[in-house]
């Protein structure tokens, strides 16, 4: 049967370890030469809940770990709300491994399509290896990246069947950060139904495997 464009790949790699020293090494990938570190993943790898963000930014890039920074610090809050904790319980990667570097004053800008588009079968490969029953996208570029859509006002906080895994389009804790009400209809507000849901379907899933 054909798999489509959306299926995770064959599987290549038979460990996270082996993975992560294939990518550490990588050299012929689209922001090689932009002079950026690869930051692959920190948490738990044995977690249920899987968290993509969209790609590094400055303080990953120096810290090699992915949400270590502001949006990083919001999302460990966001989690915490719900008694998640984010290295116990989560893991956390992201669909591009490098930062992509700045132009005209800024340090870093939003990936291109040929950049997600290069990263994707890592990404894929990663979700395989690490098994997650739920898996959070924070954000459009995750949300392309995975599902092949984009639209995140109307997409979060509604679950999508992938591959076997209960994925949740989010909104990115960067959009939160510039967005800061808390009023009803927010997307603070939001958020706050959204990680609700998540937490309530995640202890449904354990319950049913208790
Ligand atoms: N934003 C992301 O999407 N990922 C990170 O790792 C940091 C900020």
């Amino acid at each position: 049967m054909q798999k489509s464009l959306f299926d995770e790949p064959d599987s290549t790699y038979s460990s996270l370890d082996e993975l992560i020293d294939v990518m550490m090494k990588m050299d012929d990938d689209p922001l090689a030469n932009a002079g950026t570190n690869v930051v692959i993943c920190r948490g738990n790898p044995q977690a249920k809940l899987m968290i993509v963000g969209e790609a590094p930014g400055p303080q990953e890039n120096i810290q090699g770990k992915p949400f270590v920074g502001r949006s990083g610090q919001l999302l460990d809050q966001i989690l915490q709300s719900v008694n998640f904790d984010s290295e116990q319980d989560v893991f956390i990667s992201n669909s591009v491994f490098r930062m992509p570097p700045g132009e005209g004053g800024k340090n870093f800008r939003k990936p291109t399509n040929d950049e997600i588009a290069y990263y994707k079968p890592y990404l894929f490969e990663i979700i395989r290896l690490i098994d997650p029953e739920i898996v959070l996208l924070t954000g459009n570029v995750a949300t392309q990246s995975l599902l092949g859509l984009t639209g995140i006002t109307k997409l979060r906080g509604q679950w999508h069947e992938w591959n076997g895994r209960k994925v949740m389009p989010i909104f990115h804790p960067a959009y939160l950060l510039r967005n800061p009400s808390r009023k009803p209809g927010s997307p603070k507000s939001l958020m706050w139904q959204d990680i609700q849901e998540v937490r309530r379907v995640y202890d449904s899933l354990v319950s049913e495997r208790s």
